[in-house]
């Protein structure tokens, strides 16, 4: 028998007060991993504690990584032998263990990482990822479920790399690969989303000379060495939106505060297409939510486009609108498994191909729900907040993945919402 945590949340009125934002989880992932590359102690500010940083450095401390942690600030250090193996029980946990190929190739020499497998909504390959470590000189095969790759005599070559689609991993990868590699690289159609930008700086304010971010070409030049200086992670755009979809779904107020308004362009539009008050300060966003959301319609794309990572949680909201909206995710076509739990909780929500149609209903009405990705969770939890009666949301350990202390953030502006332990299957 198996303990497992649930979340068990009422509809409780609107949520008011104030809320802070921790540090991202995707951009930290990147960075953390970066420390393969450094042969001094890295230290970095405002790391969130979440599972998938926890798993993270299981696995760096499996390749010889030690870690330590005080408080937001984990240091790390490379400085020993490294093992060159991420085993399949630590990488089916999370995808990001594939960013260990790109820094183990460039340090290490030789990589042999499981293949992350697929996910909840859909296949999710690593074809771009592998691309770019061959366009740098390694030759990689994929042998009994392991990605198996080795650098040429004399390490990693720079060189140019053009991806098809954007791809914030395999970006990410690429950058990691290529800081320590001799000569230049230059990397085409780069991802440009802010945890991207976020790892290029952090690259570059350790020496290594990165041209363009924040555009979609790099230019990276190779150095053998790279210096420290502490580094704090940016503030998580997504628990943001999921903080400010919340707010709105209980026509709350809620001052959203220590994030950045810059990273949320697209989702603040659509709160505002949503009939929501926005209102924004340097570091912080105002939300004030009116009942009920007007309609809106929402196509999820690379940044600055509107995030696959809120559509669920935006879909909750849609799903207690004024009238029809749809939401189409471009990014992952089968990122849908929370509709069905929506329904349970009486939303009419359709889906056609890759659009979700969501008409209006009198209400929700709380249910037994089970969460099977992270941003569906969240997405299970916010209609709970409106929910009449009690919602039930199980499997609360893909929440643990990406929220840092979600329950109590969102108890302190007024939510009914707590933890509990339950025997799983
Ligand atoms: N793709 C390929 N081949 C590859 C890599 C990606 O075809 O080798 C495709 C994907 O199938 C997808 C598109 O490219 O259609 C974009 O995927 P991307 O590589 O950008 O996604 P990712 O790096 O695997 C990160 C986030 C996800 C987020 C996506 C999209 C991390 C650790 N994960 O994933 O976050 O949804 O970018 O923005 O940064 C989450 O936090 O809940 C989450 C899933």
């Amino acid at each position: 028998m198996v303990v497992i945590d649930a979340i068990l949340v009422k509809g409780n009125g609107p949520l008011r007060g104030e809320v802070a934002i921790s540090g991202s989880k995707n951009a930290a992932l990147p960075i953390l991993t970066a420390a393969i590359l450094f042969r001094d102690p890295v230290s970095i500010d405002n790391v969130p504690e979440l599972r998938d940083i926890t798993t993270l450095l299981n696995l760096l401390s499996l390749l010889g990584v030690r870690s330590v942690r005080r408080g937001k600030r984990i240091v790390l250090d490379a400085s020993g032998p490294l093992s060159h193996e991420a085993p399949y029980d630590l990488v089916r946990k999370m995808r990001a263990s594939i960013y260990v190929l790109g820094p183990l190739l460039a340090r290490v020499g030789e990589a042999r990482v499981s293949l992350p497998g697929g996910c909840a909504w859909g296949p999710r390959p690593v074809d771009l990822h592998i691309m770019a470590m061959e366009k740098l000189g390694a030759e990689v095969s994929v042998d009994h479920g392991y990605v198996v790759a080795k650098s040429p005599p004399g390490g990693l070559r720079g060189a140019t790399i053009s991806f098809g689609t954007s791809s914030v991993g395999a970006t990410c990868n690429a950058l990691l690969a290529c800081v320590t590699a001799k000569g230049e690289t230059t990397l085409e159609n780069a991802a440009i989303e802010p945890e991207v930008d976020s790892l290029a700086e952090f690259l570059a304010a350790c020496g290594a000379p990165i041209d363009g971010i924040g555009t979609r070409t790099l230019h990276v030049r190779g150095v053998d060495r790279l210096r420290p200086v502490p580094f704090p992670v940016i503030p998580d755009r997504i628990e943001a939106g999921t903080f400010l979809a919340a707010a709105a779904i209980t026509g709350g107020d809620l001052n959203v505060t220590g994030c950045r308004p810059d990273h949320l362009d697209a989702v603040l539009q659509t709160l505002r297409d949503a009939g929501c008050e926005i209102e924004t300060g340097k570091n912080s966003i105002r939300c004030r939510g009116s009942l009920p959301p007007k309609s809106f319609d929402i196509t999820t794309a690379p940044y600055p486009g509107f995030p696959t990572d809120m559509q669920a949680q935006m879909m909750a909201l849609a799903s207690i609108g004024d009238g029809v909206s749809r939401l189409t995710d471009t990014i992952y076509t089968d990122r849908f498994t929370h509709v069905a739990e929506l329904v349970r909780l009486g939303a009419d929500v359709r889906l056609e191909g890759n659009t979700a149609v969501v008409r209006p209903v009198g209400g929700l009405s709380g249910a037994r729900v089970m969460a099977s990705d992270l941003r569906a969770s969240a997405a299970l939890i916010v209609a709970g907040l409106v929910a009449k009666g009690q919602t039930h949301v199980s499997r609360v350990y893909h929440i643990d993945r990406g929220y840092e202390r979600i329950e109590e953030k969102l108890r302190n502006v007024g939510a009914s919402i707590e933890r509990v332990r339950e025997e799983g299957p």
